[in-house]
């Protein structure tokens, strides 16, 4: 399988893109709803949920690991790459969403670009790091939107408090940065949003969404990569595990992934356990 993780729902829209482009695989989802949201965790603990996440993922079958949140690929998987892998589980891999999104604002030539992104992404500079080397001309302002998340996550995306807080975010962000030609939506969770963000921001910023990238991403490495891809099921078949309330996940991810899923719940418990 190809696996997915996400702290929460946010992952979803990712698999959703992946899904589109790529039908023939067998995809595994995991959301680790009882832990989000990741945003204003610390490192280590992030990197502690993200191996526990990738190790279960593995043991569940799965040859390839998207890490769908952009706060788990700032904080860990380079560690989990150039650490984890080599030791644990040589011959599978795990790839993270930001390096695809850098890609794609190098390739398009943006001048200026905004991140807007959860706290820990904008501490980690990893965007800023990234664009300093694939595109160093463009200048870069990023922007942290602590308070959408959790809206988000518990379905809150219609309430005025979600608009609220998108326009206020927009206006710190284009304070800083007046003339930017797009805004990156660096969150998982806030394609929910994104047809606030497209209302609140200026009509001549695009607004980029993480999905299609990551998607099109994925299909050139399996092309790249036969000696993953062949290892790949092809019955299109799709499993969803969230550690929080599959009732819960079954009623929200619908909004996330485009169509009604049937998750079942696996305890923290029981995915810290397969670690000792
Ligand atoms: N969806 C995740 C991301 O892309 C993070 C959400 C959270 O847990 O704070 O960063």
């Amino acid at each position: 399988m190809i696996g997915f993780f996400d702290s929460g729902f946010g992952g979803l829209t990712i698999m959703r893109a992946a899904v589109r482009v790529l039908p023939e695989y067998d995809y595994l989802y995991l959301g680790d709803n009882a832990r989000a949201p990741y945003g204003g965790r610390s490192s280590k603990e992030i990197l502690r949920f993200t191996i526990e996440a990738v190790e279960y993922l593995f043991s569940a079958g799965c040859m390839l690991i998207v890490v769908a949140c952009n706060t788990a690929s700032a904080e860990a998987l380079r560690r989990v790459q150039q650490d984890y892998l080599p030791r644990r589980v040589p011959g599978r891999r795990v790839l993270g969403i930001v390096r695809p999104s850098a890609e794609e604002i190098a390739r398009r030539r943006f001048r200026s670009v905004g991140i807007m992104a959860t706290e820990g992404v904008v501490a980690s500079n990893i965007y800023g790091e990234e664009l300093s080397v694939l595109a160093p001309c463009v200048k870069v302002f990023q922007q942290a939107c602590p308070g959408l998340v959790p809206l988000v996550e518990s379905g809150r995306a219609g309430d005025p408090e979600a608009e609220r807080l998108v326009a206020e975010y927009l206006d710190m962000l284009i304070s800083r940065g007046p003339s930017l030609d797009a805004v990156l939506l660096a969150c998982t969770h806030f394609p929910l949003l994104g047809d606030l963000f497209k209302k609140e921001a200026p009509p001549s910023v695009e607004i980029l969404d993480q999905g299609a990238v990551v998607a099109v991403g994925l299909q050139d490495y399996l092309r790249r990569h036969p000696e993953i891809e062949r290892h790949l099921g092809r019955q299109s078949r799709r499993s969803f595990v969230t550690t929080g309330a599959a009732c819960h996940f079954n009623d929200l991810a619908r909004r996330f992934y485009g169509e009604s899923v049937e998750s079942r719940h696996d305890g923290i418990g029981e995915i810290v356990s397969l670690l000792s």
